[in-house]
């Protein structure tokens, strides 16, 4: 199919179908497709935008994400000020607001509203010009919001283009942006295993996600948006907010499907009641239920006023809170050194759990709180997740109770504590041999993300640092099956079989064990690029920050932590120590003589008969060539076995070089 035209029109239509499939997934909730069928078209319209770029537009299906790093965000100012709503927290206060409209309007007749969740996310404004997306902005204050469009853009919900019928010249929608509580457990998980800061909320998630200079960090984090009103538009015309919806939606905008159309107050108040009680099956927070005017001819009368309209009212739900009475302020030491203070609680249930400690994060946040122990205080439990201390009731304080000093030393080790810089909020241990740091640091080591010991888990890390075995991660390679056994925690077989994990990983790949070594700010991700691109540990020893922040996912904080870390003597120490015990300190070499199948991409599709999937790939990778699960254009051999799918027919409108199996198998030992 080479005739430019025929192409073409083949674009259209892949896009098309994709949009009709994002549309039904995201927005509907309805998915046609299986998520198989949805990759195929996805691929099969990348493979046809790699090889015809000029048919590529930005509004493709595949632009959601775009490379580069962001240098910061413009400003956009909001032709229509983007306001906020009026609270109310009471059913008297509702009628009071309905009672102050009616006077507005004069009138005598019914007045008719549209209820919708109050969502706790970030307030957007989305601008369509002839259905196009040219702009994703964040609210700000009002008035001017930031430009973050590059990274609204990843939100699979928010069309890059809309559909169907009559798209209005201008529109700008506004809504929420949120993240489910769901994502935002599974991300706190990664964030504290690594030793970063938690989100406290979803909304702090979703609005720190939006602000994140990585378009393709934030792809990962599952955003989502619900739209809610509109500010500009022209060459669009809605009578009531119920009609704004359905037009909307028929666009390919995503609703809220629990809105609902109320004939009068007492039907909303009751909608507001039935939300408040059941606010937690909602896969979202919500922290109120929103109040609107269905008729946009009695909106414009009633008008707003500076900060809010008049024809809209949130009725905000009491936040999750209980009074409870902090025992004792304790101090924990992290991997990294860093001093976390936490609040013993008296144990209180709070929306349905019963929560005995609280993090407070930093001294700063105890100074903040002015919390001390023996305090009663006020907790919230927001979005379900971490139960954070509010404010101290005071009134309630007991006499002679005294403020809470940064520890002069480590609450584990008894060493001095420091800042790294003044202005940081935290105070680490710096002891290298602290043992709360070496029983942490031990634990990530031995995970099955890192050297994967299996039989390493906190209770022996415990006992080995406790009895004094093991004070760096090097001593896990000496420990015997003896030594095991005076542990009360082994019998003979389980010695034996922790000895032989200790031993199996010593042949972990490098990428492994540099995500092991705990270095600040480097993740699985990272340890992977790095050790990609150098690929013997002693290299690490003479690099410059300079060199690390050539690579493109590195920023100046990560490149310094990694100079940092190869700059101590005791690296140098641990490393040495790690190379007499055998471990594996360079990337598997890769076998540079085989050189016509370095770097070519290989795509596998249906079954080998000789082969499973892993052993091909191990060969191919292990014969310096690049293992690839998408056919593209610069696919370089896709090899067809039995029952090939879909790969296969991309690869022949391609042209690729197709090989079955016994061609590969040749090409293989050729080479080899
Ligand atoms: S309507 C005020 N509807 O709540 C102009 N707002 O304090 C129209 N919000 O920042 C807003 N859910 O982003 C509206 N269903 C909903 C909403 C909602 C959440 C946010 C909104 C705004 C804040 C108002």
């Amino acid at each position: 199919m080479e005739n430019p035209e025929t192409v073409k029109k083949e674009i259209e239509k892949l896009k098309k179908e994709i949009r009709g499939a994002d549309y039904k997934y995201y927005v509907l909730s309805q998915p046609e497709i299986s998520d198989k069928e949805y990759d195929v078209l996805l691929k099969h319209l990348k493979s046809f935008e790699e090889k015809y770029p000029q048919f590529l537009t930005p509004d493709s299906p595949t632009q959601r994400v775009s490379g580069g790093i962001l240098e910061g965000f413009a400003t956009v100012k909001h032709e229509i000020k983007m306001l906020s709503l009026d609270n109310t927290y009471s059913v008297e206060e509702l009628k009071d607001w309905e009672t102050k409209i009616k006077k507005m309007l004069k009138g005598n007749f019914q007045l008719h509203y549209v209820v919708e969740p109050k969502i706790d996310g970030v307030s957007c404004s989305l601008i369509y010009k002839s259905g196009m997306l040219t702009v994703g902005a964040t609210r700000g204050d009002g008035e001017v919001g930031e430009d973050v469009t590059a990274n609204i853009r990843t939100i699979k919900s928010i069309p890059l283009k809309l559909i169907g019928q009559n798209i209005p010249q201008l529109l700008e929608v506004r809504g929420e942006i949120y993240m489910d509580k769901k994502e935002l457990e599974i991300i706190n998980k990664v964030r504290l295993k690594n030793g970063e800061q938690l989100f406290a909320n979803p909304r702090n998630a979703a609005s720190g996600s939006l602000k994140l200079l990585s378009p393709s960090l934030v792809a990962k984090r599952n955003l989502n948006c619900l739209v809610h009103s509109f500010g500009l538009s022209r060459g669009a015309e809605f009578k009531t907010h119920r009609d704004f919806f359905e037009k909307v939606k028929n666009w390919g905008l995503r609703v809220n499907q629990h809105n609902k159309f109320c004939t009068n107050l007492d039907e909303a108040i009751d909608y507001c009641m039935k939300w408040e009680g059941k606010r937690d099956a909602l896969s979202y927070e919500i922290d109120g239920m929103v109040i609107k005017v269905d008729d946009y001819k009695l909106r414009d009368i009633l008008g707003t006023t500076m900060k809010s309209p008049r024809w809209a009212v949130a009725y905000k739900f009491p936040a999750h809170q209980a009074t409870t009475v902090v025992e004792k302020i304790e101090f924990s030491v992290g991997r990294t050194g860093i001093i976390t203070p936490v609040a013993l609680l008296k144990p209180v249930e709070c929306a349905g759990v019963t929560i005995s400690r609280s993090t407070l994060h930093n001294f700063d946040e105890i100074k903040r709180l002015d919390v001390r122990e023996k305090d009663t205080v006020l907790i919230e439990r927001a979005g379900e997740v971490i139960p954070k201390i509010i404010k101290v009731i005071s009134s309630m304080r007991p006499a002679h109770i005294k403020k809470i000093q940064v520890p002069k030393q480590c609450p584990v080790c008894r060493q001095p504590i420091s800042k790294e810089k003044e202005e940081e909020v935290y105070w680490y241990c710096i002891n290298a041999n602290c043992p709360a740091k070496i029983k942490q640091s031990l634990l990530h080591f031995a995970s099955r993300t890192c050297m994967d010991i299996e039989g390493m888990g906190e209770s022996v890390i415990e006992e080995l640092v406790n009895r004094g075995y093991v004070k760096s991660l090097a001593d896990i390679y000496n420990l015997k099956k003896e030594d095991l056994l005076k542990l009360p925690l082994f019998a003979e077989k389980k010695a034996i079989n922790l000895i032989a994990a200790i031993e199996k990983s010593k042949n972990r790949p490098l990428s492994r064990l540099f995500y092991g070594l705990g270095i600040r700010h480097i993740g699985e991700k990272a340890a992977a690029l790095l050790t990609a691109k150098y690929n013997n540990i002693n290299k690490f020893f003479t690099l410059k920050t300079g060199d690390l922040e050539k690579i493109p996912e590195m920023g100046p904080v990560m490149a310094e932590s990694v100079v940092n870390f190869f700059f101590l003597r005791q690296t140098r120490k641990l490393i040495n120590e790690f190379k007499n015990a055998g471990l594996n300190l360079q990337e598997e070499k890769r076998q540079i003589k085989t050189t016509v199948l370095t770097g070519k991409t290989f795509v596998f599709t249906g079954e080998l008969e000789s082969l499973s999937r892993d052993e091909a790939r191990r060969l191919v990778e292990s014969l310096g060539g690049k293992w690839s699960s998408s056919v593209s254009k610069s696919t370089d051999f896709i090899v067809v076995g039995k029952d090939p799918g879909s790969k296969y027919k991309i690869a022949k409108e391609l042209h690729l070089t197709i090989l079955n199996e016994d061609e590969f198998k040749r090409l293989i030992q050729e080479k080899a």
